[in-house]
C-alpha cells in the first residue's frame, strides 16, 4: 500500500495546502481487499488491529482462513457470501449492507461488502468493511436511557395519582370539599399529563413508521386557535397575553381538524412554556411557487427566542432545551402532523426577537389524502 502519510503543518499559510491523497490507512473502518479467488490482496491497518495479525501474515491467505466469521444461526458467512458473489450479474446482489458477524471465541464483527466484476460477471475483487460494534452499543445504550427517560416521566405523575386517591380512599371523611377538589385536580392534571405523554409517543411510533393518517375535511383554523386560547385563558393565563390576527378572505383549508388541533397545542403551549410576554398568532394566504395557495400559521412570542445554532435541532425526536423543557416530542410530533398534510413548519425569529414558528398548509381540497 502506498505511504502517502506526511506533515501539513510546516506549509504556509498563504499557500493553498495540498493535502496527501486519501489512502486506505486513513480510514477509520477495517478494509480488507480480496481477490477474485478470495485470497487477501490489500488491507489497511485498522484491519490489522481488528484482526490482531500483522499484515505480513495475512497477504495472500485465503479469507474464509484468515476472518471465519459466521452469522448467528452458524453458517459459515464466506462461503455463502462466495456463492452468491460468483453468479452472474443481475442474478447477484452488489454485496450486503452491515451485517453483525462472530468470529471464533465469540468477538463480534460488523461486516459490509461490495463485490466489483468484469462484464461477464466473474468476480473480480471483494471490498469488506470491517468495524467493531461498540458504536451500536453506544446507540443501543442512548436507546435504554431515552426508555429510562420516558418511563420515568410516566411513572412521576402516575405516582402522584397513586398516592392522591390512596388518601382520598382512606381518609374521605376527614378531608374538606375544598381538600378533596384540589386533590382531585391534581389527579386529573396527572393523567392528561401521562395521557398526553401515551399520545405523542404512539404519534411519534406513527410518524417514523410513515403510517400517520389524517382524515381531512373543510375545516376553519382560526376558530380552533380561539378556541385553544379561550382555553388557556380559562385555565388561568391572562387575557392580555394572547393575540389573534386572522386575515380576511382565507381560501378554504381542507385539514384534519384533531390533528390541527395538536399543531396549534403545541406550538402555543411551548410559546407560552418556553417563549415569554405576549403570544401572538396569525392565520394568513400566502401564493405557493407553484401558483396554488397557502394558509400560513405563525406563532410568535416575546422570549428569547431559539438560537440560531438550535434551530435545526427542534424537530427531532426528543430534542429538548432550557430550563422549562419536557420531554422533546411535541415538536416533533407537530413536524409529522404538518408533513402529512402536504405542508412544512419552520422557526425564526420575531422581530422582537422572540421565537416564531410558521406552518405552511397547501390550501383547498387534496386531490389525494396523504396517509
Ligand atoms: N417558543 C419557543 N421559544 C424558545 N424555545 C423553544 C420554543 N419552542 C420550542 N423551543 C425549544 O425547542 C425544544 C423542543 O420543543 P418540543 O416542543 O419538541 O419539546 P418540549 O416542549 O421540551 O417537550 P414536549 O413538547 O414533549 O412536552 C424545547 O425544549 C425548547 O428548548
Ligand atoms: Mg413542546
Amino acid at each position: 500500500m502506498p505511504e502517502a502519510r506526511g506533515s501539513a503543518g510546516a506549509a504556509s499559510s498563504a499557500r493553498p495546502r495540498v493535502l496527501p491523497p486519501l489512502v486506505l490507512d486513513d480510514l477509520p473502518d477495517g478494509i480488507v481487499v480480496t481477490d477474485g479467488d478470495g485470497a487477501i490482496a490489500d488491507l489497511n491497518v485498522a484491519a490489522e488491529r481488528l484482526l490482531d495479525r500483522p499484515r505480513a501474515d495475512l497477504l495472500g491467505t485465503p479469507l474464509r482462513r484468515a476472518l471465519p466469521l459466521q452469522d448467528t444461526s452458524g453458517r459459515r458467512w464466506w462461503d455463502v457470501l462466495l456463492d452468491t458473489a460468483r453468479r452472474p450479474v443481475g442474478v447477484s446482489e452488489d454485496g450486503h449492507g452491515e451485517r453483525l458477524l462472530l468470529l471464533p471465541g465469540g468477538t463480534e464483527l460488523l461486516v459490509t461488502a461490495r463485490f466489483h466484476r468484469d462484464e461477464t460477471g466473474t468476480l473480480l475483487r471483494a471490498v469488506l468493511a470491517l468495524r467493531t460494534p461498540d458504536e451500536r452499543r453506544r446507540a443501543e445504550t442512548d436507546t435504554a436511557s431515552l426508555i429510562a427517560t420516558v418511563a420515568h416521566e410516566l411513572r412521576s405523575p402516575l405516582t402522584s395519582v397513586k398516592q392522591f386517591t390512596a388518601s382520598l380512599l382512606r381518609r374521605w371523611d376527614r378531608f374538606s370539599d375544598d381538600q378533596k377538589r384540589l386533590m382531585l385536580s391534581t389527579v386529573q392534571a396527572d393523567a392528561d399529563r401521562v395521557s398526553r405523554l401515551v399520545g405523542d409517543l404512539l404519534d411519534v411510533a406513527r410518524v417514523d413508521a410513515g403510517r400517520l393518517t389524517v382524515h381531512r375535511r373543510p375545516m376553519d383554523l382560526a376558530t380552533l386557535v380561539r378556541e385553544h386560547v379561550d382555553r388557556l385563558r380559562f385555565a388561568g393565563y391572562d387575557d392580555e397575553r394572547f393575540e389573534l390576527t386572522v386575515d380576511a378572505d382565507l381560501p378554504e383549508l381542507w385539514a384534519d381538524p384533531d390533528r390541527m388541533a395538536q399543531v396549534v397545542t403545541n406550538l402555543v403551549d411551548n410559546a407560552v412554556r418556553h417563549g415569554a410576554g405576549t403570544v401572538a398568532v396569525g392565520v394568513s394566504a400566502e401564493t405557493a411557487p407553484d401558483g396554488g395557495s397557502w394558509i400560513v400559521l405563525t406563532v410568535e412570542d416575546n422570549g428569547e427566542g431559539v438560537p440560531v445554532e438550535n434551530r435545526p435541532y427542534v424537530f427531532s425526536k426528543f430534542w429538548h432545551g432550557g430550563t422549562r423543557s419536557g420531554t422533546g416530542l411535541g415538536l416533533y410530533v407537530t413536524r409529522g402532523l404538518v408533513e402529512a398534510h402536504g405542508g412544512d413548519v419552520d422557526v425564526d425569529a420575531a422581530p422582537t426577537g422572540g421565537a416564531r414558528f410558521t406552518v405552511r398548509l397547501p390550501a383547498g381540497e387534496p386531490v389525494a389524502t396523504v396517509a
